[in-house]
């Protein structure tokens, strides 16, 4: 469907990890949607290391801006708003996009909306498949989170079922992978050597699955560990380890889990779709689990295509627009990054009566919450 001229025309700008990411959409159109990753630079080191990031984001944001907009075929002044991702994320990297998103609306007399990372990712699927029914029931997993979202109104509304009590379910991916010498990030390559194994040969464990444990929550370092200790007294028997077979019985867990605890939210809660968002989403065994069990649920199952799962621009810019569309409140020009906005925070508006100036308290944390685990895991090896 053309976009409609009278829908909000939004450039998105992302930095809260290891992609430069910026978007232009107009409505539920996506326009451009122009990615910078510094991923190779971080893969030597098995993990996002903050520093090399946030300068990478320096020096590829203006840049990337300038594709977005010859990408989109549209001009800077012609933007009914500018949105970024204020948070959650790496402090640091947050920054590089806050400032430019600042420096570009301010020069260009545009609204700024700081908005939130998490929420970003469910809108995202609207560029995809359209208007989000609401409430929306959202899992979203990836390198740095593993939640379960109810969302009555992705603008304002956002609400925690469940996220994950260590590992994120990407960090899991990644780590076997390390455990297995696969290389960085994990997931698309045990994605790919699961398709020749089998997911039944070794039965791992399924975290926060028993009767009196939490039931949105989820527990992806025990499996972790399983898997390790498995590949271990199999090297120690001297025994050949079956790659494929690991990946696939490991992925088979953490799919299964995760399904599993997705339908039980939409049921508990009477939501009858799903939406499936980050990095994990183009898992292609998650997929297709997850719809096979909607399917037996009575459950639609959205997933946007694996681009716009991972962290990107337009996804901030189709929240953004969502954010004008609704005449919800613009950002102050004080606007800062905050590592660990909460996720009940869709965005950051200006205090009311403030006419864009100071915040209460300051957003700048000096840790970076989402990615301590990667980090922590990087030190660690
Ligand atoms: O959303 P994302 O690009 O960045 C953040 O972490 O925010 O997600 C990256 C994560 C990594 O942990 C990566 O291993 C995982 O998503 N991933 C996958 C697949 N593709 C990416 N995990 C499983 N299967 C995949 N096909
Ligand atoms: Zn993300």
């Amino acid at each position: 469907m053309a976009p409609r001229a009278d829908e909000p025309l939004v450039l998105g700008i992302e930095t809260s990890c290891d992609e430069t990411g910026v978007g232009i959409v107009r409505g539920h159109t996506l326009l451009a949607d122009a990615i910078a990753s510094s991923v190779d630079e971080h893969a030597r080191f098995g993990g996002v290391v903050p520093e090399v990031a946030s300068r990478a984001h320096l020096e590829a944001m203006v840049p990337t801006i300038e594709r977005a907009l010859k990408e989109a075929g549209v001009s800077a002044k012609d933007l009914d708003g500018i949105a970024v991702t204020a948070g959650p994320g790496l402090a640091g990297a947050l920054l590089v996009g806050v400032s430019a998103a600042k420096a570009y609306a301010y020069a260009l007399g545009k609204p700024l909306y700081g908005v939130n990372h998490l929420a970003s990712h469910i809108c995202v699927d609207q560029l995809e498949h359209g208007a989000l029914p609401e409430p929306t029931m959202a899992l979203l997993v990836s390198g740095g989170h593993s939640s379960l979202l109810l969302a009555p109104d992705i603008t304002s509304d956002v609400r925690p079922l469940g996220s994950t009590i260590d590992d994120a379910a990407g960090e899991a991916f990644d780590k076997v992978a390390r455990v297995l010498n696969l290389g960085f990030p994990g997931g698309p390559v045990i994605d790919r050597y699961a398709r020749e194994g089998n997911p039944d040969a070794i039965r791992f464990p399924r975290g926060l699955t028993g009767s009196r444990d939490p039931i949105y929550d989820f527990s992806f370092s025990g499996l972790k560990t399983a898997v390790a200790r498995w590949i271990e007294a199999k090297r120690a028997a001297g025994e050949e380890v079956p790659v494929a077979d690991v990946a696939a019985s490991f992925q088979e867990a953490v799919v299964d889990v995760l399904t599993r605890k997705a339908v039980r939210a939409c049921k508990d809660n009477g939501v009858d779709h799903l939406m499936i968002g980050g990095g994990v989403a183009a898992n292609t065994r998650l997929r297709a689990m997850a719809a096979r069990r909607c399917e037996d649920a009575g459950i639609t199952l959205r997933v946007p295509r694996p681009k716009l799962c991972t962290d990107n621009g337009a996804m901030v810019a189709a929240l953004g627009s969502e954010m004008v569309a609704r005449g919800r409140a613009a950002s102050a020009w004080d606007l800062s990054a905050d590592s660990s906005l909460p996720v009940t925070e869709t965005h950051v508006p200006a205090p009311e009566g403030a006419h864009g100036h100071s915040h209460s308290h300051s957003h700048a944390h000096d840790h970076d919450h989402v990615h301590e685990l990667s980090k922590k895991n990087l030190y660690e090896s």
